[in-house]
């Protein structure tokens, strides 16, 4: 059997329906937007684009619906190198949409619209139970069906695959999921969440216990402008704490940075880097994303990458 290589992204792909303006509205509130576009976005196809670029074989198991925002979708990951034969086609459904505003400052707003992303089903995933076995990391998101999500992390558990999950949108996920994962990405909201804490950035050890609790024992906590945390289980369980520094950037959109991040992450974890130099790197490809609009648009290459550092 030949070792398992690339990665296999199990998530989500959307059209992105993205407006600038200059300020987000508040609730009740209309204001002018500037500049309007289509772009392909979903956590999941984010992710994939990010690892690809950077070099890791890439197949992404996915649902469009058969109208034109599916065929744009797939159009665009294909011309990535994306293996998107594992992309099912639901007719009579919509394409996942998300509407977005991103202010002067780079901050955005979402709303996000599932369509064919909800109709991504266990059995679509176990159709690929080959892919899977084959990847050396397996990467998810909660913006497909949590069953889905725990049919795709318990065959990577089972093959031996890097199971990484992106705990976003945020939402309770069973035991066993956390389990089956070697390595939870998840931004301080999304912490503070899990473990039911206000803020998880006031005492790391006592984060790393609470992730520790739940049967997890690698974690990385990314908190924006401020870096990121890595926690790894060290002997006796004792945690150790690694802080990222934040990459230097003129932030101009901050859409899918957190995307970028986790996808550059599965592209370092499959070439067999370790955990701290995979997040030095992620945290440059981040930045580098929030420098320019729109999520994938945005992403870089790897010579983009080497050529930066
Ligand atoms: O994380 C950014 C992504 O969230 C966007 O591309 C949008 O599609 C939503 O899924």
């Amino acid at each position: 059997m030949s070792p398992a290589s690339g990665v296999v992204v199990v998530g989500s792909l959307n059209a992105d329906l993205t407006i600038t303006t200059d300020r987000l509205p508040s609730a009740g509130e209309t204001v002018a937007g500037h500049d309007f576009a289509i772009r392909p976005g979903g956590k999941g196809a984010n992710q994939a684009v990010a690892a690809v670029r950077l070099g890791s074989a890439l197949s992404l198991v996915g649902a469009v619906g058969d109208d034109v925002h599916g065929n744009m979708l797939v159009q665009a990951a294909d011309r990535d190198g994306i293996d998107t034969d594992s992309i099912v086609r639901i007719a009579g459904t919509s394409t996942g949409v998300a509407v977005i505003e991103v202010d002067a400052n780079g901050e955005n707003s979402i709303v996000v619209f599932p369509g064919a992303n909800g109709r991504l089903a266990p059995h679509h995933v176990e159709q690929e139970a080959e892919r899977i076995a084959a990847a050396a990391v397996v990467c998810l998101c909660l913006e497909s069906p949590l069953e889905t999500v725990i049919a795709a992390t318990r065959l990577g558990h089972k093959a031996g695959a890097i199971v990484m999950l992106n705990l976003s949108p945020f939402k309770e996920v069973p035991a066993e999921v956390l389990a089956d994962a070697d390595l939870l990405l998840v931004n301080e909201h999304e912490a503070a969440q899990l473990l039911g804490s206000t803020d998880p950035t006031l005492d790391w050890e006592a984060t790393a216990r609470g992730f520790t609790a739940r049967g997890v024992r690698d974690v990385v906590v990314t908190l924006g402008a401020r870096g990121s945390m890595v926690i790894q289980g060290g002997p006796e369980d004792l945690p150790v704490l690694t802080p990222i520094p934040a990459a230097p950037t003129s932030v101009v959109d901050t859409t899918g940075c957190g995307d970028a991040f986790t996808g550059a992450v599965a592209d370092s974890l499959a070439r067999g880097e370790g955990l701290v130099a995979a997040a030095r790197r992620a945290a440059v490809v981040a930045s580098m994303a929030a420098a320019t609009e729109g999520a994938q648009d945005s992403y870089p290459t790897l010579s983009e990458v080497n050529a930066h550092v």
